[in-house]
């Protein structure tokens, strides 16, 4: 995994102060007491199916060395029990994982999947749709929201939806997640919001940051955050027809990767659409879709299975 604004981008030159540890590449042996590299990266890997490549592994252990000492703690056992049992948002786990995780974003990141929802995917689910239906768009793995605001705002902007929609956006940071529903942005982070967005859909306040750009209420009273980690809680309702996750993948191990698509896949409506980011998962297609064929874009579509599911 890549882990951004913090001592993993550094690239693994660093020496690493773990002791006693030999973190060449392949090389991710156990200490004396028993805890080694192999242990934390499987520790990553279990709970947010995270995985990291041998040059950054001497950062992720000099992060855990740091916080564990932080805390008084001197035995690494002891440490990795304590990370290893607590529950699912627990404080000490986050703060690790917000060491490691990175929330690199911007507003229509992909261009290329945001002029495919535009002009194949809403026209179809519109003609799919029962009149007067909601559609549910999740965006999963979203930072610090300008993605599931991006699409509020190109659902929005589309006037056969009619306003008719619900955008959910998701991360298992809860830092990004209070930022995300904040929905203030700095003048630098709107890069690659088209002018007529900014102006239509985000005013100016002035804060103790400077100037700053609101999200609008129009577009804020349509998004939905919660804090989730996709690898276990990817059965949360309700099914969506557009599930949008983008840059989220690529930091996971193959096998996690495998498994959240085919989860991913199961969240969706019959007729329902999965866009990934460029180049992101296992090569192979999720369970129960079919590819889209757009240049730039991996997507896929959920087949209908006629008469096994309704929409609502
Ligand atoms: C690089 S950002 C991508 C944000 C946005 N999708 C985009 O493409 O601009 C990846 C996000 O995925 C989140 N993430 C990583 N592992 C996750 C997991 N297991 N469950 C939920 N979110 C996760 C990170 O916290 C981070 O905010």
């Amino acid at each position: 995994m890549t882990m951004g604004g913090n001592p993993a981008n550094t690239g693994g030159a660093a020496r690493e102060s773990w002791p006693g540890q030999d973190v060449r590449a392949g090389a991710r042996p156990r200490t004396r007491d028993g805890i080694g590299p192999q242990d934390w990266c499987s520790l990553f890997l279990r709970r947010c199916g995270l995985t990291f490549r041998d040059a950054q592994v001497p950062a992720m252990l000099r992060l855990i060395d740091n916080q564990m000492r932080a805390r008084g703690i001197t035995d690494p056992a002891a440490y990795h029990t304590l990370l290893s049992d607590e529950r699912e948002g627990g404080i000490e786990w986050n703060e690790l994982l917000e060491g490691v995780l990175n929330h690199e974003t911007s507003f229509f990141r992909h261009a290329a999947s945001f002029d495919a929802l535009r002009s194949i995917v809403l026209p179809d689910l519109l003609n799919q749709r029962v009149r007067g239906a909601y559609l549910s768009l999740w965006s999963a793995g979203c930072s610090t929201g300008q993605e599931p605001y991006s699409l509020a705002m190109l659902a929005l902007a589309e006037e056969d939806v009619a306003g008719r929609f619900t955008v959910w956006g998701s991360d298992v940071s809860r830092r990004v997640i209070e930022i995300a529903r904040r929905g203030r942005y700095l003048p630098r982070a709107l890069a690659g919001l088209p002018p007529a967005y900014q102006q239509r859909f985000l005013r100016e306040v002035r804060t103790e940051r400077g100037v700053e750009f609101e999200v609008v209420d129009a577009v804020r009273e349509r998004v939905r955050f919660m804090s989730i980690n996709l690898l276990t809680a990817t059965d949360f309702s309700p099914r969506h027809d557009v599930i949008f996750c983008h840059n989220v993948l690529i930091y996971f191990a193959p096998e996690a990767a495998t498994r959240l698509l085919n989860a991913l896949a199961t969240r969706l409506r019959p007729g329902g659409y999965l866009l990934l980011g460029p180049g992101e998962g296992p090569g192979d297609q999720p369970l129960g879709l079919e590819p889209l064929h757009v240049p730039g874009v991996r997507g896929f579509r959920r087949t209908r299975q006629a008469g096994t599911e309704r929409r609502p």
